[in-house]
C-alpha cells in the first residue's frame, strides 16, 4: 500500500516554505544543535529532507522515511550519508547502532508511537540521545481545541493533533533532559534519553 505522504512529496517543500520563514527552520537548526557533533546519527521520517541542511558532522548519519516518494526529494539534499525506506514502527537496523536519533513532526503521523520508540530505544546505544521535535496536544484551553482539529486532520491527513508524545516517549522507557514549550506549548522541542 502507498504510504499517506507520497501523494504530498511533490509539493511538500512549497507547502511549508512560509512555516519555515517563520522560525520553522530555525527550530530545526536548534533541535540539531543539541545533537554532539561525531555522533552516529538516525534521523526518523526524514520526508523531504527538510533538516538536511542542519545535520551535525557524522561517521554515520542515516535518514529513514517511510514513503519512497518523500524520499526521492530527500535524496539530492545531501544531509545524511544513507537515505533509508524504512518504518519507524520496525527499523532495520540492530540494537544499539546509533548514538542519538531525532524526529521532526513525524510522531504526530506514526499509527503506534509506543511500538517507534521501543523501537528507538532497541536502536540506540543505552543512554542514547532522541530529539524531538513535534506539535502535540497544547494544555489548556487549547486543548479541546486541537481535540476538535484532530476529528478532521486524522482522515485527511492521518495526522494526530492531540496526541500527547511527551508522555508516550516517557511510558515508553525516555527520560527528559529538556522540554521546550513553543507556541503556547503547541509545539514542543524535547531532549531525551534512553534509560535503558
Ligand atoms: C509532516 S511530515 C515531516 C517530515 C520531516 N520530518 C519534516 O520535518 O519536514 C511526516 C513524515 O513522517 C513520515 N512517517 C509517517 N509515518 C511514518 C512511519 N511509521 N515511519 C517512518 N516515517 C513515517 C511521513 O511519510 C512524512 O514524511
Amino acid at each position: 500500500m502507498p504510504a499517506v505522504y507520497d501523494k504530498y512529496a511533490g509539493n511538500y517543500d512549497r507547502c511549508f516554505a512560509p512555516l519555515e520563514r517563520l522560525g520553522l527552520a530555525e527550530w530545526r537548526r536548534e533541535a540539531l544543535g543539541l545533537i554532539p557533533a561525531g555522533s552516529r546519527i538516525l534521523e526518523l521520517g526524514c520526508g523531504a529532507g527538510a533538516n538536511s541542511a542542519f545535520y551535525p558532522r557524522s561517521p554515520l548519519a542515516v535518514s529513514s522515511e517511510l514513503s519512497i516518494k518523500m524520499l526521492e526529494v530527500a535524496k539530492p539534499k545531501r544531509g545524511a550519508n544513507h537515505l533509508v525506506q524504512a518504518d519507524a514502527q520496525s527499523l532495520p537496523f540492530g540494537e544499539g547502532e546509533f548514538d542519538s536519533a531525532f524526529a521532526t513532526l513525524v510522531f504526530c503521523s506514526i499509527p503506534d508511537p509506543s511500538l517507534a520508540f521501543a523501537e528507538a530505544r532497541r536502536v540506540l546505544r543505552p543512554g542514547g540521545q532522541l530529539v524531538l521535535l513535534e506539535h502535540v496536544r497544547p494544555p489548556g484551553l487549547l486543548g479541546p481545541l486541537f481535540d476538535g482539529i484532530n476529528k478532521i486532520s486524522r482522515p485527511l491527513f492521518d495526522d494526530h493533533f492531540n496526541r500527547e508524545t511527551l508522555s508516550i516517549a516517557l511510558d515508553s522507557g525516555f527520560k527528559a533532559k529538556k522540554v521546550d514549550r513553543k507556541l503556547l506549548g503547541v509545539v514542543n522541542l524535547m531532549e531525551l534519553y534512553s534509560t535503558k
